[in-house]
């Protein structure tokens, strides 16, 4: 079955680079496909979208790195909203990633109200969570990681009280000790997780279709054994999507 990539490119490239990537992509029917989604940095996300739109069969997708907490249009310098992502042709959105919960000191309340906006404009939120490392090494991590899960109750809640439609939602683990570090969990630490993320949505959100991510460190040397894994749909790739022949590789055995 095929699986998902997601490319975070996070605060890197540039026009030349997104160009000649999208060619390359483009030209690898193995990337250029529905289950492969490129986050890229939001000034570019215009530019990429027209790209596409003056392609011929073009099925990968759009991912916007974030959404504004704010919603529609507004007095909000330096934001863009939900609204305006969606009508850029972006199909997904990047919430709760660990930089920016850290970073940019995004708690629960931010969180929700960009959650609750990326879904009124019929997107499909990316919403990832993970343990830090004194979690993992005190054992505490499922502690953490179900509190995270439950940011989307509030979304939940939402969704019901508003009469919203929530066809689909991706869950990305995340593991703060993972990203970047060159260093994986173990492949029986990413099933625990992933089973962990399956019966919170089970329990809580049975009606929307949810799709579990593996994300920290994923190159085209680790993905095969990482996709293997039961139940898992997908990997969400930082450093490696920067190299467009190591993505190649991550979509290919995905594509398998
Ligand atoms: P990494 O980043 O693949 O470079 O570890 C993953 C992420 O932060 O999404």
């Amino acid at each position: 079955v095929s699986k998902i990539v997601v490319a975070n490119w996070k605060m890197n490239g540039d026009i030349n680079k997104i160009v000649q990537d999208l060619d390359y992509f483009l030209k690898h029917p193995q990337v250029n496909r529905e289950n492969t989604i490129l986050a890229l940095p939001l000034p570019f996300l215009g530019l990429a979208n027209t790209k596409l739109n003056t392609t011929q069969d073009v099925h990968l997708k759009l991912a916007s790195q974030d959404a504004s907490r704010f919603n529609g249009f507004g007095a909000y310098t330096g934001e863009t909203s939900a609204t305006m992502l969606k009508e850029m042709g972006i199909s997904y959105v990047i919430i709760g990633h660990s930089e920016r919960r850290n970073a940019l000191a995004e708690g629960d309340d931010v969180l929700i109200s960009k959650l609750t906006n990326v879904a009124m404009s019929e997107m499909i939120p990316i919403y990832c969570i993970g343990e830090d490392k004194e979690a993992r090494s005190l054992g505490s991590y499922k502690k953490v990681l179900t509190s995270q899960l439950e940011t989307l109750l509030k979304l939940v809640e939402f969704i019901e009280d508003n009469n919203i439609r929530l066809r689909r939602l991706l869950v990305a683990y995340e593991p703060i000790w993972s990203i970047g570090t060159g260093v994986i969990p173990t492949l029986e630490n990413i099933i625990e997780v992933n089973l962990l993320i399956k019966a919170f949505m089970q329990k809580y959100l049975p009606r929307v279709k949810i799709d579990t991510l593996y994300g920290g460190s994923v190159s085209a040397a680790n993905a095969k054994d990482i996709l293997d894994c039961a139940d898992i749909d997908g990997v969400l790739v930082g450093g490696a999507s920067l190299i467009a022949s190591d993505f190649a590789v991550i979509c290919d055995v995905a594509s398998i």
